[in-house]
Formats: structure tokens, C-alpha cells, sequence
């Protein structure tokens, strides 16, 4: 059943309406989402009204401060259809002042003081400013086109993170998405205080960013044959599907990202989803192949071979040339559902076993110790150019090698584990946080932005020591099923904001009730900008997930 949140929401709308009668002002409302750590508000006070005169002044010389100053006079007039002078120089009578301030400790950290004469934000770091004036935009209410005023009320806001990483991330590999669409996606986690885009760059599907060394991974590896459409029918559509980056345009979405404190992360995943990598170098597989790119999803046999220098220096060869795109610290390289059958058959898998004089243990099979040798070459490759490695919890198989941060998929386990192990984790499970497999994210009347906003990233069964280990939390969006932009925004708006939530704001302040309160005047936000997003926000009517909830075979079938 379709749910028209304006009906529900309705009597919020109404009291809106009301103040903008006379004089002709609508009071904006600081309780955004994520909702800040504290909002004060001085209730006796005027507010502070957007009018033609009002400006908007950055520090002399802070060239990332005069660029945020534009963004925030876009996003006025975008909401009010005035566009505030931007200027250097301090702020004043009827100005927004921006600046960064040791008085603000924390890093992303940000303050908001707003009177009826001036709004100065201050922030830990420009970061800290960015997100600031995300609060700003959502703060106001949609009053273009009318004869209403704009206003923010008097008061202070005083904001921070709860974690340093908030994630995202995108698989480009099963479907293409281009340069112009992600700019979007990264407005989308801009506006929701996400400071990390996690970029899956690679899939058995496809190989999606030029490497120049081995050009045959995007002329080959880009392009498959057809896509299977309907998982009950097997039905293919018959249409190729191709597409990748170049190196600049790679550079181009680092930049933009950049410019809103979004840090990429490049994914190359390995060793196993490399059936475009093998279709393009077949000599790169256990068995030489030939290989075809599937145009079906699931998880595959045919694996890179870890036995072959070939293939290590194939790889190291790879991310050389990701280190030089990419400035992010962390580079992922996967690991995840890497079978281990090609490997027990391989002379030169079996051959390195011998050589490295890997045993099966009770924990760890010598298979999966091979996987961990692979992994920690590219590892010191990786530390060797002074980056840090990130991958997914099947890394714990065969034991962990020192620097790793893990991201824990299957569950929360993988954390737990890792986080004793004194390893960095991100925490990104399945059952909560993957906004594409609806499978996985459902529980028996509880609809699924809840499902997403109930999700603490911090296990209790961890020591407090332990528990700073979790250094931050992430959703994902994988495509095998989503191949335009309409299912996309829907599969993840509004649930991005309950991960905002989940992301930014202190557990004890976050209620889901008054989440729901605050919701439609960001879904008002979502229409202005002509994002898609779910209406059906009470979709309460959904079956249980199943008991087994962690047998992987059927992921992402
Ligand atoms: C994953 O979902 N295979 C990381
Ligand atoms: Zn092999």
C-alpha cells in the first residue's frame, strides 16, 4: 500500500503554514536529520530572515571556504529563489558568516549562532563548516515561488560526529552508472553528513576503470553480452551491457567529492569476482581458462590464482596505478567470497602452499592461509606507499595480517572478532545496512527505514576498549538488480537519512518516533531536488527474514 507521507505528517505541515500569514515568514526548524548533538533554541528571540540584502562572507584567502560559501548560497536560492552575495571579509548585519575556529574541538565539528542580525557557523575544520551549512540547507523551509520569507530560528546548535567514518558505497561493476549520475549520488551523501564513498570498481560483471598497463581489463572486461532480468524466470534481456572510467574521469569524481569533504575509496576486489579480469588474462586464472564475463550474479569458482608471480605482480601493477589516482589512505582490495576449489586443484597454488609451508590448522584451512599470504603481499605493497588496506570480513579466514581494517558484511561477528584482534572495523551488515537486498533487511512488521534506524554499530559484548575499535559504520548499494537510477534512489532514499542517523548522531539522543517527525521536511529536500525516493515509508507489511539469515549462497541470487 502506498503511504502519502504529507497525510501523515500533515499537522506538522499546517503549523508551517500558519506562521507564514502575517508577517509573511516560514520558520525553518534546526532539528534536521542527522539530528544535531544539541539544538537550543532562544524561543523570545527574532529570528533570522533571508532576505535580497543577505550575504554570505569567508575568511580572505580560505579558497575551501569560499567554495562552501557558493554551495551554501546555491542551496538558498535553491530552497527561498534568492541567492545571498557571497564576499570575503567578516560577517555583520544581515550576513552568514563562515570560519574555522580552535574554539571548536572537534574536527568535523560545528557551531551555529544564529540572531535576528547575523548566523555565524563556526567549524572544527572547513569539514566542520561544510557540514554546518548541509544543517543550514536543511534547516530552511521550501518557500520559493511564494510570497513567504524564509527563516531560521534564534538559537544554537552545537554539532559533531559520533563516528569519524560514515560510509557509502556504490557497485559500479554489475551495472554502470555514469560520471554525471555519481556527481548526484555524492550530493546525495553530502547532504546527509556521509564522509566517505566507497567506489566497488570491479566485478565478475564487469571491469570498470581503465589500468593503462593492461587495457584489454576495459576492452574486454567492460562490456558483457546480456543480463539476466527476472530471478525466478532466468530471463536475459539480450543487450550488452559496457561501460567504464577513464583515469580522468576517476580524478574528476575524486575532485568533486573532494570539494564536499568526501573522501573515494577505490575497491578493486580480489582474488576472487575477477571473471572480467580473467575473461581479459585468462593466463591470470588456476586454469588458463577461457573464461566468459557472467551475465548472471552469484559467486564464482574461477578465482585469481595465487600460486602465479604473474598474477601477484598483475595486481601490484594495478593498484600502482589506482595509488596514482586515488589519494584516499585507504584502499580496499576485497576479499570477500573468494571459493577455494580452483586452488586445491592448481600445481602452483599447491606449489606455493608447499613453499610458504602452510598446514591445515583447526582454525584456518592452508587454502585460506594462502588467500591471507596473498593478501598480505599486497598489503606491504600497499603500507610500502604509505596507504592502508581495507577489506571485507572473510580476510579473518586465514588469519589476519597486521594492518588491516576490516568491513564486517556477513553480520556483525566479523567486527566482533576483528575488534578483539585490536583491528580498526567498519561496520556494514547485511541484515541492516544493505539497501539492495531486500531478502536481508527485513524483520516481520518492522518497515525497512527502521530496520536500517535500529542498527547500533557498537556491540555491547565488546569491552570498552574494544568498542573504540569501531571506527564507523556503512551502507551498501549493490546493483545485480538495479540498473537506472529511479529503482536506485529508491532502494535508498529515505534510508540514507536513518543511516545518517546511525552515522552521525549520539544513540541516546536518536528515538525513531521523532525521527519520523523530522522526516518530511527532508523528503521536502529529496522533491526539490528531484531525487527519487521510496513514498511507502511505512512498508510495515513485509515477511520475516529467514531464520538462516547468514547462508551466503544465496546473497545475491
Ligand atoms: C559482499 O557483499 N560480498 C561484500
Ligand atoms: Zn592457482
Amino acid at each position: 500500500m502506498e503511504v502519502n507521507y504529507r497525510h501523515l505528517f500533515g499537522v506538522a505541515c499546517m503549523a508551517w503554514l500558519v506562521g507564514c500569514t502575517s508577517p509573511s515568514v516560514e520558520m525553518g526548524d534546526l532539528n534536521v536529520i542527522p539530528l544535531p548533538q544539541e539544538v537550543s533554541l532562544h524561543t523570545a528571540d527574532e529570528p533570522f530572515i533571508i532576505r535580497s540584502q543577505t550575504t554570505i562572507a569567508y575568511p580572505d584567502g580560505n579558497e575551501k571556504l569560499e567554495r562552501t560559501a557558493g554551495f551554501l548560497a546555491s542551496s538558498i536560492e535553491e530552497v527561498t529563489g534568492i541567492r545571498p552575495e557571497v564576499r570575503s571579509g567578516a560577517g555583520g548585519k544581515g550576513c552568514i558568516s563562515l570560519a574555522v575556529s580552535e574554539e571548536i574541538k572537534e574536527q568535523e565539528g560545528y557551531r551555529l549562532q544564529i540572531s535576528s542580525d547575523e548566523v555565524r557557523l563556526l567549524g572544527g575544520s572547513e569539514a566542520g563548516v561544510f557540514h554546518g551549512i548541509q544543517t543550514l540547507f536543511k534547516a530552511l523551509p521550501i518557500v520559493k515561488g511564494s510570497d513567504c520569507l524564509a527563516a531560521l530560528p534564534a538559537g544554537e546548535v552545537e554539532d559533531f560526529p559520533r563516528f569519524p567514518y560514515r560510509g557509502f558505497m556504490v557497485d559500479v561493476g554489475r551495472h554502470f552508472f555514469p560520471v554525471s549520475y555519481l556527481k548526484q549520488m555524492i550530493d546525495m551523501m553530502a547532504l546527509h553528513n556521509i564522509n566517505y564513498f566507497h567506489w566497488h570498481l570491479t566485478e565478475d560483471q564487469g571491469w570498470r576503470i581503465e589500468i593503462k598497463k593492461y587495457p584489454k581489463l576495459t576492452e574486454i572486461g567492460s562490456v558483457r553480452d546480456s543480463t539476466i532480468i527476472d530471478r525466478v524466470t532466468r530471463e536475459y534481456d539480450g543487450i550488452p551491457h559496457s561501460g567504464f572510467y577513464t583515469q580522468d574521469e576517476a580524478r574528476e569524481i575524486v575532485r568533486y567529492a573532494a570539494e564536499r569533504f568526501i573522501t573515494v575509496i577505490p575497491e578493486i576486489d580480489m582474488p576472487g569476482h575477477m571473471m572480467a579480469a580473467l575473461a581479459s588474462y585468462p593466463e591470470l586464472g588456476c586454469t588458463g581458462g577461457p573464461y566468459r564475463i557472467p551475465c548472471q550474479f552469484g559467486v564464482y569458482p574461477e578465482v585469481l590464482c595465487a600460486g602465479n608471480e604473474q598474477t601477484l605482480q598483475f595486481t601490484k601493477d594495478v593498484i600502482s596505478e589506482i595509488l596514482e589516482v586515488f589519494p584516499s589512505e585507504y584502499i580496499h582490495i576485497g576479499g570477500d567470497e573468494c571459493p577455494k576449489v580452483r586452488w586445491k586443484a592448481c600445481p602452483k597454488c599447491q606449489a606455493k602452499i608447499r613453499e610458504l609451508g602452510l598446514k591445515d590448522t583447526k582454525e584456518h584451512t592452508k587454502e585460506n592461509q594462502l588467500q591471507t599470504y596473498f593478501m598480505g603481499e599486497m598489503e606491504k605493497f600497499i603500507n610500502e606507499h604509505g596507504r592502508k588496506v581495507l577489506g571485507w570480513n572473510e580476510i579473518l579466514e586465514g588469519g589476519l595480517t597486521d594492518n588491516l581494517t576490516v568491513m564486517s558484511w556477513t553480520g556483525t561477528e566479523g567486527g566482533i572478532e576483528a575488534a578483539r584482534q585490536h583491528h580498526p572495523v567498519i561496520m556494514t551488515p547485511i541484515q541492516f545496512l544493505y539497501f539492495s537486498n531486500p531478502h536481508w533487511n527485513k524483520l516481520a512488521s518492522i518497515n525497512r527505514v527502521k530496520r536500517v534506524y535500529l542498527f547500533e554499530p557498537v556491540p555491547d559484548e565488546l569491552t570498552p576498549e574494544e568498542q573504540s575499535y569501531i571506527i564507523g559504520t556503512q551502507a551498501c548499494m549493490w546493483t545485480e538488480w538495479t540498473a537506472d537510477s529511479l529503482k536506485m534512489e529508491e532502494q535508498i532514499l529515505p534510508r540514507m537519512a536513518a543511516l545518517s542517523e546511525i552515522q552521525w548522531t549520539l544513540p541516546e539522543k536518536k528515538d525513531f518516533e521523532q525521527f519520523k517527525k523530522r522526516l518530511p521536511a527532508l523528503l521536502d529536500k529529496y522533491a526539490e531536488r528531484g531525487y527519487d525516493y521510496k513514498k511507502d515509508i511505512l512498508d510495515a507489511n513485509i515477511p520475516e527474514m529467514p531464520a538462516d539469515s547468514l547462508r551466503k549462497k544465496s546473497l545475491a541470487l
